[in-house]
């Protein structure tokens, strides 16, 4: 983008976006102008049917025989199927389960087993508190394990033939920043290491192709650009040459026959292994709503247009708001971010407030920080032109104010 932009001609961008009709197959909330699904994705139109059909036609005339009769044993994996083909996995390394928490925590037990000997977790500072946390906890509770967190631009270094797990986020929430994930990953398994990815701010969103980047292990939200649902169960990934592995957390549904209640643990092949507990079958019915959506855009088109919009959002705000303090904290180049803009000036929290009372909705991490989700199935370009508009309005208003 180098010309000086017009709302003309955004919208005339949108008249000739193929992925426009998708935005009617949401409830959007507030005006319609939601720049909050890195966040909490709107609901799909058709979860209500979904989610009806299992609630009566299925639970409701069936009971507990529709866990086979109706196919909800599948469902993880089906859903996860669906999922493998938004980021580059086959459709039998990823299952539907749990929270990315929860999963994370699952995947660096299984990556220490794996990598007996090795006792070092590589992180970064910046990562997602959750991720953090689930990582700090196991170093602190495994005899011998170490968590090594370092600064982004360290993380090269850090990486050492002692180091077990390099655990990264690939999009960052606070700043967009997306990493160079086959890099990455190639430096890891250079000194021996395995690499696992969280992917709560990329599925649907950015290029990901976790086989061709050679990851090993993945986690990742569905409530987000796969508009799942609030709660939606989580995914996990697990490369097939680590498939064989003992599952951490074994529970009754990872076992080779739940029904027979065996007091001994017998993994089930693949995937299935990787569950602990029963599966969430309504809220996989909500979810898989979500992500028939984000496959038939074609995530190619989704990621396409949300980096077309992530870049006239950064040219919009330096046309529009250069008197303002606002500055454009994420990266520039589209590889390099996720599809969301961060905006960072002093005014962050009071900014959000105003945007939403006129039905616009964005979002404010603290201290001084405004996130615009740029999900691609629902933002318009014209969107982004009054969401970029409202903010030097309120910017102005909010001066005047202080003047007064
Ligand atoms: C990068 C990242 N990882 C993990 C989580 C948390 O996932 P969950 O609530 O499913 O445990 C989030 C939530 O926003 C996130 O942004």
């Amino acid at each position: 983008v180098s010309q000086i932009l017009t709302r003309e001609y955004l919208e005339s961008l949108d008249a000739q976006d193929q992925l426009a009709p998708f935005r009617d197959a949401f409830q959007l909330p507030g005006s319609g102008q939601y720049f909050n699904g890195n966040s909490l994705g709107p609901r799909p139109k058709s979860t209500r049917e979904a989610m009806k059909q299992v609630m009566e036609a299925h639970w409701g005339c069936h009971g507990g025989a529709s866990w086979y009769g109706q196919d909800w044993m599948q469902r993880p994996a089906r859903v996860g199927g669906k999922i493998a083909h938004l980021i580059g996995a086959a459709a039998d390394e990823i299952i539907i389960a749990d929270s990315t928490s929860i999963n994370l925590a699952k995947m660096v037990m299984t990556a220490l087993d794996i990598q007996a000997g090795r006792h070092v977790i590589v992180t970064e500072e910046g990562n997602f508190p959750t991720d953090l946390y689930i990582l700090k906890d196991i170093a602190a509770r495994v005899s011998g394990v170490e968590i090594r967190i370092v600064a982004t631009e360290d993380l090269a270094d850090a990486l050492d033939d002692g180091c077990a797990l390099l655990a990264l986020t690939h999009v960052n929430y606070k700043t967009s920043r997306q990493h160079d994930m086959a890099a990455l990953t190639k430096k890891a398994h250079e000194v021996g290491a395995l690499a696992l990815w969280d992917l709560s701010h990329s599925a649907g969103a950015v290029h990901v192709d976790l086989n061709a980047s050679q990851a090993d292990f993945a986690v990742g939200c569905t409530y987000k650009f796969l508009n799942g649902g609030p709660g939606a169960p989580a995914y996990l990934f697990v490369a097939k040459r680590h498939q064989n592995g003992a599952p951490a957390l074994p529970g009754w549904m990872g076992h080779a026959a739940p029904f027979d209640f065996s007091p001994n643990f017998i993994p089930a092949e693949g995937m299935t292994r990787h569950l602990t507990g029963t599966p969430p079958i309504l809220a996989l019915a909500a979810l898989e709503c979500g992500v028939d959506l984000m496959v038939e855009a074609g995530v190619g088109a989704v990621v396409e247009k949300s980096a077309r919009l992530g870049d006239v959002t950064i040219e919009l705000v330096e046309q529009k708001l250069s008197d303002t303090d606002i500055e454009v904290l994420s990266p520039r180049h589209t590889a390099q971010r996720g599809a969301q803009i961060c905006l960072k000036t002093v005014q962050a929290s009071a900014l959000v407030g105003r945007l939403e009372n006129r039905g616009l909705i964005v979002d404010f991490r603290p201290p001084n920080i405004i996130r615009l989700g740029l999900a691609a199935l629902y933002v318009r370009y014209q969107d982004i032109w009054d969401v970029v508009d409202a903010l030097g309005e309120e910017y102005k208003a909010l001066r005047r104010v202080e003047q007064a």
